[in-house]
């Protein structure tokens, strides 16, 4: 049987794929399996553009991009703002620290303000879950990419991370992937889990009881149809990464220690950190992801972090052609000319 990506590739070349609808990317839960390829299909594409020596494409000249951010990052914002500019957009960066965010405004008045300066794309990361659906209820004209809201979703983390593994191991059908760390608190994670099982991979989710996403899992195992029916949870790294294809290591909120959901650091480390000693566990060509940025030390050893089998920095790249494609597609297709 052909994979939905082959027949996917046969649609577009024959003209016959599924247009893109969305005015806002706010999650992947809805996200049908022919609008996650056609994002990761235009991703390859993108890829190639970075490949180029001259890395810049008219596709987006005229249209505006801000980055409004009320959370650090690194990763995400600087690739959205290298992304609209590798594709001639004008990108504005907003932080809480140095705009009015600081001298009280509220979200609202914010996203308003922000739309008011007739800006097509506004990308919002937010530490209240649900902020991005609240700004795309409110914006008549600005289309929002969730950059990560609270403990919710992070879309574009997830849309990375199924690049990077369909560039690796080609369709995710039947292969064995653990996510390993504080799952309940990831909005990777989380992003993850709808990404990974609409792709087909076998899931399995490790770490303390006390951090698994209980609120997802409920009645997977009585419900028809539920989306996380075939999600294993093991509590037992060692016995989680046994025969392990990719193993998806999550940053510990240290924030969580104090609440009483984890035991000490060094005992966590030792439970659930991913070392050479556990990788020999896994498949032979396991491969290795962290979202960023992490603590190595705690749930990844440095030998790990950086070995051969780390795909961290391809993540990071791969991040700037997921983006590349989310930014295309909702602004709606042009030529990629050089
Ligand atoms: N993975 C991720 O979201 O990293 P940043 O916080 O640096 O954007």
């Amino acid at each position: 049987m052909r994979s939905s990506r082959a027949l996917l590739g046969e649609a577009l070349r024959e003209g016959k794929a599924p247009a893109w609808q969305r005015r806002h990317v706010l999650d992947l839960d809805d996200f049908s399996l022919q609008e996650l390829e056609l994002v990761l299909h235009t991703a390859r594409a993108m890829k190639d553009v970075l490949r180029r020596d001259v890395k810049k494409v008219p596709s987006l000249r005229g249209k505006t991009v801000v980055t409004l951010f009320y959370e650090p990052s690194t990763r995400t914002r600087v690739s959205f703002e290298t992304a609209g500019k590798i594709m001639s957009a004008d990108v504005i960066n907003v932080t809480n620290s140095g705009s009015s965010i600081e001298k009280g405004e509220s979200l609202l008045d914010t996203l308003l303000t922000v739309q008011a300066m007739a800006m097509d794309i506004i990308v919002l990361r937010h530490p209240h879950s649900g902020a991005p659906y609240f700004a795309a209820r409110n914006l008549g004209r600005s289309s929002v990419i969730n950059a990560g809201d609270g403990t919710h979703a992070h879309p574009t983390q997830a849309l990375l991370d199924v690049f990077t593994l369909q560039e690796h191991l080609g369709s995710l059908d039947g292969k064995r992937v653990v996510i390993v760390g504080d799952i309940s608190h990831s909005r990777v994670a989380r992003s993850d889990l709808w990404a990974l099982t609409r792709l087909g991979a076998r899931l399995v989710l490790c770490g303390p009881p006390t951090l698994m996403p209980w609120d997802l899992l409920k009645g997977r195992r009585d419900t028809p149809g539920h989306p996380f029916a075939s999600v294993e949870v093991e509590t037992d790294l060692d016995k989680a990464i046994e025969g392990a294809e990719v193993i998806i290591a999550l940053r510990l909120q240290k924030e969580r220690q104090g609440a009483g959901l984890l035991p000490s650091l060094r005992e966590y480390a030792r439970l659930w950190q991913v070392d050479p000693e556990r990788l020999a566990r896994a498949s032979p060509n396991v491969r290795v992801m962290h979202p960023g940025p992490m603590n190595e030390g705690v749930e990844i050893s440095p030998e790990v972090a950086h070995s051969a089998q780390a795909l961290v920095q391809e993540q990071v790249t791969n991040g700037l052609a997921v983006r590349m494609a989310l930014l295309y597609l909702l602004c709606g297709p042009r030529e990629l000319g050089a």
